[in-house]
Protein backbone atom coordinates (compact mmCIF):
# COMPACT_ATOMS: atom_id res chain seq x y z
CA UNK A 1 0.00 0.00 0.00
CA UNK A 2 1.26 3.18 -0.46
CA UNK A 3 0.42 4.79 2.73
CA UNK A 4 2.26 2.22 4.25
CA UNK A 5 5.49 3.36 1.96
CA UNK A 6 5.40 7.00 2.73
CA UNK A 7 5.07 5.82 6.67
CA UNK A 8 8.34 3.85 5.95
CA UNK A 9 10.73 6.74 5.28
CA UNK A 10 8.73 9.02 7.99
CA UNK A 11 10.91 10.67 10.79
CA UNK A 12 10.64 8.24 14.30
CA UNK A 13 8.62 10.50 16.58
CA UNK A 14 9.49 10.51 20.74
CA UNK A 15 6.35 11.65 21.19
CA UNK A 16 4.17 8.08 21.87
CA UNK A 17 1.72 7.90 18.87
CA UNK A 18 -1.51 8.76 19.32
CA UNK A 19 -4.40 5.96 19.46
CA UNK A 20 -5.46 5.33 15.50
CA UNK A 21 -8.53 7.53 14.78
CA UNK A 22 -11.05 5.43 13.46
CA UNK A 23 -11.95 7.18 10.03
CA UNK A 24 -14.22 7.36 7.17
CA UNK A 25 -11.30 6.87 4.70
CA UNK A 26 -10.90 3.56 5.36
CA UNK A 27 -14.07 2.22 5.29
CA UNK A 28 -14.86 -0.02 2.00
CA UNK A 29 -18.20 -0.42 1.78
CA UNK A 30 -20.76 0.95 3.89
CA UNK A 31 -25.05 0.59 3.66
CA UNK A 32 -27.31 3.24 5.15
CA UNK A 33 -30.76 1.88 6.07
CA UNK A 34 -31.34 -0.81 3.72
CA UNK A 35 -35.00 -1.69 3.12
CA UNK A 36 -36.49 -4.26 0.73
CA UNK A 37 -39.75 -5.00 -0.04
CA UNK A 38 -40.85 -8.18 -1.92
CA UNK A 39 -44.24 -9.61 -2.45
CA UNK A 40 -45.69 -6.54 -1.04
CA UNK A 41 -43.67 -8.16 2.60
CA UNK A 42 -40.85 -5.61 3.86
CA UNK A 43 -37.81 -8.39 3.59
CA UNK A 44 -35.28 -5.72 5.33
CA UNK A 45 -35.81 -2.74 7.74
CA UNK A 46 -33.04 -0.54 8.11
CA UNK A 47 -30.20 -2.81 7.85
CA UNK A 48 -26.69 -1.14 8.11
CA UNK A 49 -23.23 -2.24 7.78
CA UNK A 50 -19.54 -1.18 7.85
CA UNK A 51 -16.59 -3.04 6.07
CA UNK A 52 -13.26 -1.91 7.14
CA UNK A 53 -10.09 -4.32 5.70
CA UNK A 54 -9.93 -7.28 7.58
CA UNK A 55 -13.19 -7.31 8.55
CA UNK A 56 -14.58 -10.54 8.84
CA UNK A 57 -18.44 -10.66 9.29
CA UNK A 58 -20.70 -13.67 9.75
CA UNK A 59 -24.45 -13.13 9.03
CA UNK A 60 -26.50 -15.56 10.99
CA UNK A 61 -30.50 -15.98 11.75
CA UNK A 62 -33.00 -18.36 10.96
CA UNK A 63 -34.05 -19.35 7.89
CA UNK A 64 -36.05 -16.29 6.08
CA UNK A 65 -34.61 -13.66 8.48
CA UNK A 66 -33.20 -11.99 5.23
CA UNK A 67 -29.99 -13.02 5.08
CA UNK A 68 -29.40 -14.12 1.24
CA UNK A 69 -31.62 -10.96 0.42
CA UNK A 70 -29.25 -8.19 2.35
CA UNK A 71 -26.56 -9.91 0.91
CA UNK A 72 -27.49 -9.32 -2.73
CA UNK A 73 -28.97 -5.86 -2.33
CA UNK A 74 -25.02 -4.95 -0.87
CA UNK A 75 -23.98 -5.53 -4.72
CA UNK A 76 -27.12 -4.48 -5.95
CA UNK A 77 -27.71 -7.96 -7.71
CA UNK A 78 -31.67 -6.74 -5.53
CA UNK A 79 -31.55 -2.86 -5.86
CA UNK A 80 -32.54 -2.11 -2.21
CA UNK A 81 -35.61 0.07 -2.11
CA UNK A 82 -34.46 2.24 0.79
CA UNK A 83 -31.23 3.41 2.05
CA UNK A 84 -27.58 3.91 0.87
CA UNK A 85 -24.75 1.67 -0.90
CA UNK A 86 -21.43 3.31 -0.03
CA UNK A 87 -18.32 1.97 -2.11
CA UNK A 88 -14.98 3.42 -0.82
CA UNK A 89 -16.50 6.86 -0.06
CA UNK A 90 -18.35 7.06 -3.01
CA UNK A 91 -22.26 6.80 -3.20
CA UNK A 92 -23.21 4.16 -5.59
CA UNK A 93 -26.22 5.17 -7.90
CA UNK A 94 -28.32 2.32 -9.12
CA UNK A 95 -29.08 4.49 -11.88
CA UNK A 96 -25.69 4.36 -13.13
CA UNK A 97 -24.63 1.15 -15.16
CA UNK A 98 -20.95 2.17 -14.87
CA UNK A 99 -21.33 2.50 -11.52
CA UNK A 100 -23.13 -1.03 -10.79
CA UNK A 101 -20.22 -2.62 -12.72
CA UNK A 102 -17.43 -0.93 -10.49
CA UNK A 103 -19.71 -2.02 -7.19
CA UNK A 104 -19.92 -5.97 -8.73
CA UNK A 105 -16.56 -6.09 -9.66
CA UNK A 106 -15.18 -4.61 -6.57
CA UNK A 107 -17.55 -7.20 -4.48
CA UNK A 108 -17.93 -10.50 -5.12
CA UNK A 109 -20.51 -13.08 -4.67
CA UNK A 110 -20.50 -16.48 -3.84
CA UNK A 111 -23.62 -18.45 -3.96
CA UNK A 112 -25.02 -21.68 -2.18
CA UNK A 113 -25.92 -23.20 -5.36
CA UNK A 114 -22.43 -22.17 -7.37
CA UNK A 115 -24.39 -20.89 -10.30
CA UNK A 116 -21.87 -22.24 -12.97
CA UNK A 117 -22.14 -22.30 -16.67
CA UNK A 118 -22.85 -26.35 -16.63
CA UNK A 119 -21.78 -26.30 -20.89
CA UNK A 120 -18.21 -24.77 -19.90
CA UNK A 121 -15.05 -26.52 -18.41
CA UNK A 122 -13.74 -25.13 -14.37
CA UNK A 123 -11.31 -22.58 -16.54
CA UNK A 124 -13.65 -21.57 -19.23
CA UNK A 125 -15.96 -20.56 -16.39
CA UNK A 126 -13.38 -18.71 -14.57
CA UNK A 127 -12.41 -17.12 -18.30
CA UNK A 128 -15.68 -15.76 -19.05
CA UNK A 129 -15.92 -12.71 -16.92
CA UNK A 130 -12.59 -12.02 -17.17
CA UNK A 131 -13.11 -11.91 -20.97
CA UNK A 132 -16.60 -10.48 -20.84
CA UNK A 133 -15.64 -7.69 -17.92
CA UNK A 134 -12.43 -7.38 -17.53
CA UNK A 135 -11.91 -7.43 -21.60
CA UNK A 136 -8.81 -9.94 -21.24
CA UNK A 137 -7.67 -11.86 -24.55
CA UNK A 138 -8.37 -15.44 -24.90
CA UNK A 139 -4.65 -16.22 -23.81
CA UNK A 140 -4.47 -13.72 -20.75
CA UNK A 141 -7.66 -14.76 -19.30
CA UNK A 142 -7.04 -19.02 -19.41
CA UNK A 143 -3.67 -17.92 -17.99
CA UNK A 144 -5.18 -16.07 -15.01
CA UNK A 145 -7.51 -18.47 -14.21
CA UNK A 146 -5.49 -21.53 -14.31
CA UNK A 147 -3.60 -19.21 -11.53
CA UNK A 148 -6.82 -18.95 -10.13
CA UNK A 149 -7.64 -22.48 -9.74
CA UNK A 150 -4.13 -23.41 -8.61
CA UNK A 151 -5.17 -20.96 -5.47
CA UNK A 152 -7.98 -23.27 -4.69
CA UNK A 153 -6.54 -26.45 -5.15
CA UNK A 154 -8.29 -27.42 -8.80
CA UNK A 155 -4.98 -26.83 -11.09
CA UNK A 156 -5.38 -30.66 -12.20
CA UNK A 157 -9.07 -29.95 -12.77
CA UNK A 158 -9.15 -27.02 -15.25
CA UNK A 159 -10.59 -29.07 -17.82
CA UNK A 160 -13.56 -30.93 -16.45
CA UNK A 161 -17.24 -29.75 -16.49
CA UNK A 162 -19.64 -29.37 -13.55
CA UNK A 163 -21.16 -32.51 -13.94
CA UNK A 164 -17.54 -34.30 -13.57
CA UNK A 165 -16.82 -32.18 -10.10
CA UNK A 166 -17.60 -32.71 -6.75
CA UNK A 167 -19.69 -29.85 -5.06
CA UNK A 168 -17.02 -28.94 -2.87
CA UNK A 169 -14.82 -28.42 -6.25
CA UNK A 170 -17.51 -27.03 -8.03
CA UNK A 171 -17.72 -24.49 -5.11
CA UNK A 172 -13.99 -23.64 -5.24
CA UNK A 173 -14.14 -23.00 -8.98
CA UNK A 174 -16.86 -20.25 -8.36
CA UNK A 175 -14.58 -19.21 -6.01
CA UNK A 176 -11.62 -19.21 -8.25
CA UNK A 177 -13.51 -16.76 -10.47
CA UNK A 178 -15.08 -14.24 -7.84
CA UNK A 179 -10.83 -13.66 -7.10
CA UNK A 180 -10.33 -13.12 -10.42
CA UNK A 181 -12.03 -10.54 -10.78
CA UNK A 182 -9.58 -8.96 -7.91
CA UNK A 183 -12.52 -8.40 -5.51
CA UNK A 184 -12.31 -5.65 -1.85
CA UNK A 185 -14.91 -7.80 -0.61
CA UNK A 186 -16.37 -11.79 -0.81
CA UNK A 187 -20.10 -12.05 -0.02
CA UNK A 188 -20.70 -15.60 0.68
CA UNK A 189 -24.49 -16.74 0.83
CA UNK A 190 -24.13 -20.04 3.03
CA UNK A 191 -21.09 -21.17 0.63
CA UNK A 192 -21.48 -24.73 2.68
CA UNK A 193 -24.82 -25.66 3.10
CA UNK A 194 -25.49 -27.63 -0.60
CA UNK A 195 -22.75 -29.86 0.09
CA UNK A 196 -22.18 -33.42 1.29
CA UNK A 197 -21.07 -33.26 5.56
CA UNK A 198 -17.39 -34.59 3.70
CA UNK A 199 -16.88 -31.89 1.37
CA UNK A 200 -17.50 -29.01 3.53
CA UNK A 201 -13.75 -28.59 5.25
CA UNK A 202 -12.02 -28.37 1.48
CA UNK A 203 -14.97 -25.46 1.18
CA UNK A 204 -14.06 -23.91 4.11
CA UNK A 205 -9.80 -24.26 4.00
CA UNK A 206 -10.09 -21.77 0.89
CA UNK A 207 -12.26 -19.56 2.89
CA UNK A 208 -9.84 -19.31 6.08
CA UNK A 209 -6.81 -18.70 3.39
CA UNK A 210 -8.58 -16.00 2.32
CA UNK A 211 -9.48 -14.53 5.53
CA UNK A 212 -5.69 -15.56 6.77
CA UNK A 213 -4.16 -13.15 3.83
CA UNK A 214 -6.53 -10.34 4.54
CA UNK A 215 -9.43 -10.67 2.64
CA UNK A 216 -12.52 -9.09 3.61
CA UNK A 217 -15.68 -10.90 3.33
CA UNK A 218 -19.49 -11.12 4.62
CA UNK A 219 -20.64 -14.92 4.68
CA UNK A 220 -23.79 -15.75 5.91
CA UNK A 221 -22.91 -19.17 7.15
CA UNK A 222 -24.01 -21.96 10.23
CA UNK A 223 -20.95 -22.89 10.57
CA UNK A 224 -19.92 -21.80 13.85
CA UNK A 225 -16.73 -23.20 14.35
CA UNK A 226 -15.61 -20.86 11.37
CA UNK A 227 -17.86 -17.44 13.33
CA UNK A 228 -15.75 -18.37 16.25
CA UNK A 229 -12.44 -18.81 15.41
CA UNK A 230 -11.99 -16.02 12.02
CA UNK A 231 -15.12 -13.92 12.53
CA UNK A 232 -14.55 -10.12 13.62
CA UNK A 233 -18.03 -9.69 14.18
CA UNK A 234 -21.00 -11.42 14.33
CA UNK A 235 -24.76 -9.68 12.98
CA UNK A 236 -27.41 -11.62 14.07
CA UNK A 237 -30.57 -11.29 11.88
CA UNK A 238 -34.01 -12.13 12.51
CA UNK A 239 -37.69 -10.57 10.61
CA UNK A 240 -35.32 -8.53 8.12
CA UNK A 241 -33.64 -6.49 11.00
CA UNK A 242 -30.10 -7.13 12.44
CA UNK A 243 -31.23 -7.29 16.98
CA UNK A 244 -27.33 -8.45 18.06
CA UNK A 245 -24.21 -7.47 16.42
CA UNK A 246 -20.72 -8.33 18.40
CA UNK A 247 -17.61 -9.75 18.65
CA UNK A 248 -18.03 -13.60 18.50
CA UNK A 249 -16.58 -13.81 22.59
CA UNK A 250 -19.12 -11.66 23.27
CA UNK A 251 -22.22 -13.46 21.63
CA UNK A 252 -20.86 -16.58 22.30
CA UNK A 253 -19.53 -16.49 25.35
CA UNK A 254 -20.50 -19.73 27.64
CA UNK A 255 -23.74 -18.64 29.64
CA UNK A 256 -24.46 -15.50 27.41
CA UNK A 257 -27.97 -14.76 27.29
CA UNK A 258 -27.70 -13.62 23.50
CA UNK A 259 -30.29 -14.74 21.08
CA UNK A 260 -27.72 -15.40 18.97
CA UNK A 261 -26.43 -18.05 21.50
CA UNK A 262 -29.50 -19.26 22.33
CA UNK A 263 -29.99 -19.70 18.49
CA UNK A 264 -26.21 -21.72 18.30
CA UNK A 265 -27.18 -23.61 21.32
CA UNK A 266 -30.02 -24.94 19.02
CA UNK A 267 -27.46 -25.34 15.92
CA UNK A 268 -25.56 -27.53 18.12
CA UNK A 269 -28.21 -30.01 19.74
CA UNK A 270 -29.32 -31.00 16.43
CA UNK A 271 -29.16 -34.42 16.11
CA UNK A 272 -28.34 -35.80 12.46
CA UNK A 273 -31.73 -37.36 11.94
CA UNK A 274 -33.09 -33.43 12.06
CA UNK A 275 -30.31 -31.88 9.99
CA UNK A 276 -32.67 -32.16 6.80
CA UNK A 277 -35.26 -30.38 7.90
CA UNK A 278 -36.22 -27.12 10.00
CA UNK A 279 -36.31 -26.90 14.15
CA UNK A 280 -37.27 -24.21 15.41
CA UNK A 281 -37.18 -22.00 12.56
CA UNK A 282 -33.87 -23.10 12.75
CA UNK A 283 -32.70 -23.96 8.88
CA UNK A 284 -29.29 -25.69 9.54
CA UNK A 285 -26.22 -25.37 7.17
CA UNK A 286 -25.82 -29.71 6.51
CA UNK A 287 -22.25 -30.33 8.30
CA UNK A 288 -22.44 -28.33 11.17
CA UNK A 289 -19.55 -28.37 13.31
CA UNK A 290 -17.19 -29.78 10.93
N1 LIG B 1 -38.73 -12.77 -4.68
C1 LIG B 1 -39.36 -12.83 -3.50
N2 LIG B 1 -40.67 -12.51 -3.38
C2 LIG B 1 -41.31 -12.55 -2.21
N3 LIG B 1 -40.70 -12.90 -1.04
C3 LIG B 1 -39.41 -13.24 -1.09
C4 LIG B 1 -38.66 -13.23 -2.31
N4 LIG B 1 -37.37 -13.59 -2.03
C5 LIG B 1 -37.33 -13.83 -0.71
N5 LIG B 1 -38.54 -13.62 -0.15
C6 LIG B 1 -38.87 -13.77 1.28
O1 LIG B 1 -37.99 -12.94 2.00
C7 LIG B 1 -37.71 -13.50 3.27
C8 LIG B 1 -36.23 -13.51 3.48
O2 LIG B 1 -35.62 -14.39 2.56
P1 LIG B 1 -34.06 -14.62 2.51
O3 LIG B 1 -33.38 -13.33 2.33
O4 LIG B 1 -33.83 -15.67 1.49
O5 LIG B 1 -33.78 -15.17 3.98
P2 LIG B 1 -32.57 -16.04 4.54
O6 LIG B 1 -31.47 -16.01 3.53
O7 LIG B 1 -32.23 -15.43 5.85
O8 LIG B 1 -33.10 -17.43 4.71
C9 LIG B 1 -38.34 -14.89 3.26
O9 LIG B 1 -39.53 -14.83 3.99
C10 LIG B 1 -38.61 -15.15 1.81
O10 LIG B 1 -39.74 -15.97 1.65
MG1 LIG C 1 -30.48 -17.49 2.52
Amino acid sequence: MIAAFACADAPRSAVPSAPPVVSENDVLLRAKGIAKILGGRTILDDVSLTMRPGDIKVLIGPSGAGKSTFLQCLNYLLPPDRGEIWLEGRLVHGSNTAELCGLRQAVGMIFQDFNLFDHLSAVDNVALALRKVRRYGKDQARERSLKELERVGLASRAGLYPAQLSGGQKQRVAIARALAMDPKILLLDEPTSALDPELVGEVLAVIRDLAANGMPMIMATHQMDFARSLATEVLFMEGGRIIEQDSPAVLLAPGARTRTGDFCGKLANLRPADAEGEMDGVAPDRGVGG
